[in-house]
């Protein structure tokens, strides 16, 4: 017995997400920069992508997708203990997105804190809360992956603008009171270090302060060499999720469903073959939001769960990848 199945069982009491109104599709960044419709699908799968209001913040969408997994879990935000936002792309440098959150849901009894792991964040925000509630510190937890990310997107570069999206997506988390419950099985995340250039927003922090001078050089926005990160996310994703395959006692031909970071359809296919898990039972939904970072695994659990896709006592695999480098993944009895 894994020491992470000796302790009190964690499960997921509901899902939710929320993606802006405003469509933007690649027919519309035909008009922005030298790109095709043809090319974007070919090389991502993206179709189109949410872009969030002006006046519509991270915590904004945060809170409308903590509320759906709050009503879907029958819970009142009162009763939230532990609520951590995954966000590369806060409201404010400080405080964190948690706490407007906090604010806006009126979940006043609640622990609130960000975390900053890029696309793994939702899954590094999981593996934490779990072992805060199997621990004891807490008995329930709100996690969310939410970001705004077309603020940190330089429309002018057709190398990544195309790629991004904004959304939320969150779930509860709690006690299992029963097998019935379901439970959090094996929870799994790393980091390189080494990597921190392949994919960054150089400027906005205490490294490059945006200042008069060079306002106007696009720092503060999404830089990447996508061939080199494409390559570290497809072995990093396999490793992980196999992980979590294994210390679940569970095979490949186990899984129900695979749910993995929603950043390209060429690295989704090149892990499921890898994997060995048919196409059939690996969940996609970036031809609809692009690659929402933080939000991304989390919306797409909340659309397989809503849409009857996963079913009471499946088993499914989550499994992320992003900027650090990060990655992470988790095996959940539904
Ligand atoms: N439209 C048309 N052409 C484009 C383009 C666009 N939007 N973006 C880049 N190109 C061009 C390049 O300029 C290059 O032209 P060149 O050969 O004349 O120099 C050519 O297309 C190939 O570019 P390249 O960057 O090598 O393409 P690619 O096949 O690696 O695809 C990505 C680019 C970004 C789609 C791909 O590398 C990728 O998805 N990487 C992973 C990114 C990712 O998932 N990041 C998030 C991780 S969390």
């Amino acid at each position: 017995m894994s020491a992470e199945h000796s302790q009190v069982s964690v499960c997921i009491a509901g899902t939710g997400s929320y993606v802006p109104e405003k469509v933007l599709t690649n027919a519309d960044l035909e008009k922005l920069v030298d790109t095709t419709d043809e090319w974007i699908v070919t090389r991502t799968g993206i179709r189109e992508r949410r872009i969030a209001a002006d006046d519509e913040f991270t915590s904004h969408l945060a809170t409308k997708a903590a509320l759906r997994a709050l009503e879907q879990a029958a819970m009142d935000p009162a009763e939230i203990e532990l609520i951590i936002v995954a966000t590369i792309t806060p409201d404010t440098l400080t405080p964190a997105t948690a706490c407007y959150v906090q604010q806006r849901l009126g979940a006043f009894g609640a622990v609130a804190f960000d975390i900053s792991a890029a696309c793994s964040g939702f899954l590094y925000a999981m593996k934490i809360a779990k072992r805060l509630i199997s621990d004891g510190a807490f008995s329930n937890a709100l996690i969310i992956g939410a970001e705004k990310l077309s603020s940190f997107v330089n429309w002018d570069d057709r190398s990544t603008c195309i790629l991004f999206g904004d959304g939320a997506g969150a779930a509860v988390l709690r006690k299992a009171s029963g097998p019935d419950d379901g439970e959090i099985l094996a929870t799994e995340m790393g980091t390189d270090g080494r990597q921190t250039h392949l994919l960054n927003i150089p400027g906005g922090g205490s490294a490059c302060p945006i200042t008069i001078e060079n306002a106007d050089k696009h720092l503060a926005t999404m830089s990447m060499l996508g061939k080199e990160v494409f390559k570290h996310a497809v072995t990093r994703m396999k490793e992980s999720a196999e992980k979590v395959i294994a210390r679940s006692n569970l095979k490949p031909e186990d899984i129900a469903l695979v749910v993995p970071h929603q950043a390209n359809l060429r690295i989704i296919d090149a892990i499921a073959e890898r994997l060995d898990v048919p196409y059939d039972r690996v969940f996609t939904n970036l031809q609809k939001y692009g690659n929402t970072s933080a939000a991304a695994v989390a919306i797409a659990l909340d659309e397989a769960h809503r849409s009857g896709r996963i079913k009471k006592g499946e088993h499914v695999v989550l499994v992320v990848f992003g900027a650090g480098l990060t990655w992470a993944a988790a095996a959940i009895r539904w």
